[in-house]
């Protein structure tokens, strides 16, 4: 359906080497669109490129830091000589550290606020530039969180910056509107990686809890994000801007249930 057919764009998905990056590259791959990669971590990027030839995705892939300014001007450059112009940029490398509040210092904080927070500004700043240059427009997209709307233990670095990227994705769509640059952000909510595998077990704590949180009764699975990038991403959400669109099953919509209720 031409509304969300992404033939002929480029996306860049920063830390699109596994997980749910990985899996929204290859749902912006199925709806047309030419897929770049970055990570900051070779073997990684190597894995995944084998990985997406084996599902017929040939991706560019590209080592550099998403917080070192003067790397990421360069790369972008780059990718933009190399591959093409990037029309696409999905904000997904990010680093969570849980350390209870009074115990954390001041660099774990600031270590958490630059991947998540200071990286997709600077991504999002350089590769909107060329997009401005170039009159064509373009799409933005902020992997943002629960946490940008709801605090949690031992996540003050990552809620700050969560909370921060949901105010930036709203300041960029202001900024960045008069040039047909939408940018939006998906939350997802909690899903089926293989970081979680260790406690999606049945009796987890941690597993009855996200059951009976959620009201769709279960743990996402990473493709059910594809639908939402490939809206944001596409001609379909022209006129969308500034939101972000949660995909975490209702959670945000309830205040939750006793676990022995029905
Ligand atoms: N997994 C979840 O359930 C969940 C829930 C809500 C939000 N998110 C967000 O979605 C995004 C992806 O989540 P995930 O669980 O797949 O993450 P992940 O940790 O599995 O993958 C993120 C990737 O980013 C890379 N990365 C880290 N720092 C980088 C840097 N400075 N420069 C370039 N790459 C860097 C990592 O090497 C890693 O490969 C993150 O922003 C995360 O905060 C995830």
């Amino acid at each position: 359906m031409e509304l969300f057919d992404l033939t002929g764009k480029t996306a860049l998905v920063t830390g699109g080497t596994h997980g749910l990056g990985m899996a929204i590259a290859k749902g912006l791959a199925a709806a047309g669109a030419r897929i770049v990669i970055n990570d900051i971590i070779p073997e990684m990027l190597e894995k995944a490129v084998a990985e997406y030839a084996r599902e017929g995705i040939d991706v560019a892939a590209y080592l550099f830091d998403v917080c070192d300014e003067k790397v990421v001007i360069e790369a972008i450059a780059k990718i933009e000589t190399e591959v093409a112009p990037i029309d696409i940029l999905v904000n997904n490398a990010g680093i969570i550290k849980r350390i209870p509040f009074l115990e954390m210092e001041a660099k774990d904080f600031t270590s958490v606020v630059d991947v998540d927070l200071n990286g997709p500004f600077i991504m999002s700043r350089y590769v909107a530039e060329k997009m401005v240059e170039r009159g064509k427009g373009g799409k933005i997209i902020n992997m943002c969180s629960m946490m940008s709307e709801l605090g949690r233990n031992t996540v003050s670095g990552y809620a700050a910056a969560k909370g921060g990227l949901k105010m930036l994705t709203r300041n960029l769509a202001t900024e960045l509107a008069k040039h047909n640059i939408q940018v939006n952000g998906i939350g997802p909510g909690y899903y089926a990686t293989d970081q979680t595998a260790p406690i999606r077990v049945g009796g987890h704590p941690f597993n009855e809890f996200i059951i009976n949180r959620t009201p769709a009764g279960r743990w996402g699975q990473p493709e059910e994000l594809q639908g939402a990038a490939i809206f944001l991403a596409s001609k379909a959400s022209d006129f969308v801007n500034g939101h972000v669109l949660y995909v975490d099953g209702g959670i945000l919509a309830t205040i939750g249930k006793p676990a022995n209720e029905d």
